[in-house]
């Protein structure tokens, strides 16, 4: 595997691969990897020449210094991993190579179609706009023929979908399903800053949104909705930040069962200090 920092040496070489012929699968990431991003970068590198990861904590995804500060950074650990998972290049640059001091202190502007006015865009303003920006530079540098993208960031999942259509990008989007823990906590970069006690908790937001399946289309989405969230809050000290069942297409809530043949509940969830996303289809 090479490990790369700079970005004028991952054009030369995507150049020389593209002239081989080669295909080229990538997997961005901001590092802390987990099984979730392990399990990206193994699909990759079985369905492409070249798997191309990029470990970068993006600065303008982030709407709280604290967060990014507190973000875990393991890039040692994270390249002996993405070795053995098949990755054939690590790209893990400074913000310089990627930001000009402009970039880093102006909002990047995109047209999200409303898919930004909801859930994660609502609670968290500007998010999206960095994470287009980060995704847009990233796929520009890399030229990936194929992305992969976890299912577990489901908004992130449909904008980075709007963005490569608007913007015309040559990349296959792959989605992938969530990857979790035996407790059936979601695996994610944030789960290990939890204490032992807290990851217990926290395996009861799948728990409950998997029970929640049962009642799906027979019983009202609102009483589902507080039901769930009940539900949820009656362990320790979870506190549901929002909690809305959308169609899967749109993110728009919806009222009622028949209004979707794509239907989506999604959660955010404080354990403790830390912030927990999760998902489940319901059809
Ligand atoms: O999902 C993430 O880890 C990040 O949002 C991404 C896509 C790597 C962009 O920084």
């Amino acid at each position: 595997m090479k490990i790369i920092t700079k970005t004028e040496a991952l054009l030369a070489e995507i150049k020389s691969l593209k002239c081989e012929g080669k295909s080229i699968g990538f997997v961005p990431t901001m590092g802390a990897l987990h099984q979730g991003h392990i399990t990206l970068v193994q699909r990759s590198a079985s369905e492409n020449d070249i798997c191309v990861v990029s470990v970068f904590v993006n600065p303008t995804q982030f709407n709280d210094a604290t967060d990014l500060e507190r973000y875990p950074r393991t890039l040692e650990a994270d390249a002996k991993l993405l070795e053995s998972a098949g990755c054939s290049i690590l790209f893990a640059p400074e913000a310089s190579e990627i930001y000009s001091s402009q970039e880093l202190s102006q909002p990047f502007e995109f047209d999200f179609g409303g898919l930004d006015e909801v859930m994660e865009g609502k609670f968290r303003p500007g998010h999206f706009n960095g994470v287009v920006q980060i995704v847009s530079k990233l796929f520009t540098i890399v030229q990936p023929d194929r992305a992969y993208f976890g299912e577990k960031d489901f908004q992130q999942l449909a904008i980075i979908r709007r963005m490569t259509t608007l913007m015309q990008f040559p990349v296959e989007i792959i989605a992938c399903p969530i990857v979790r823990e035996p407790s059936g906590l979601a695996r994610s970069s944030r789960n290990e800053l939890l204490s032992a006690e807290e990851r217990t908790l926290a395996a009861h937001i799948h728990a409950v949104l998997n029970e929640s399946l049962q009642f799906a289309t027979s019983c009202p989405i609102d009483d589902l909705v507080s039901a769930t969230i009940a539900a949820i809050e009656r362990k320790g000290t979870l506190k549901v930040e929002y909690y809305s069942i959308v169609d899967g297409n749109t993110l728009q809530p919806i009222e009622k069962w028949e209004e979707t043949d794509y239907a989506v509940g999604c959660v955010t969830v404080h354990c403790g200090a830390v912030r927990l996303i999760d998902n489940i289809r319901f059809k």
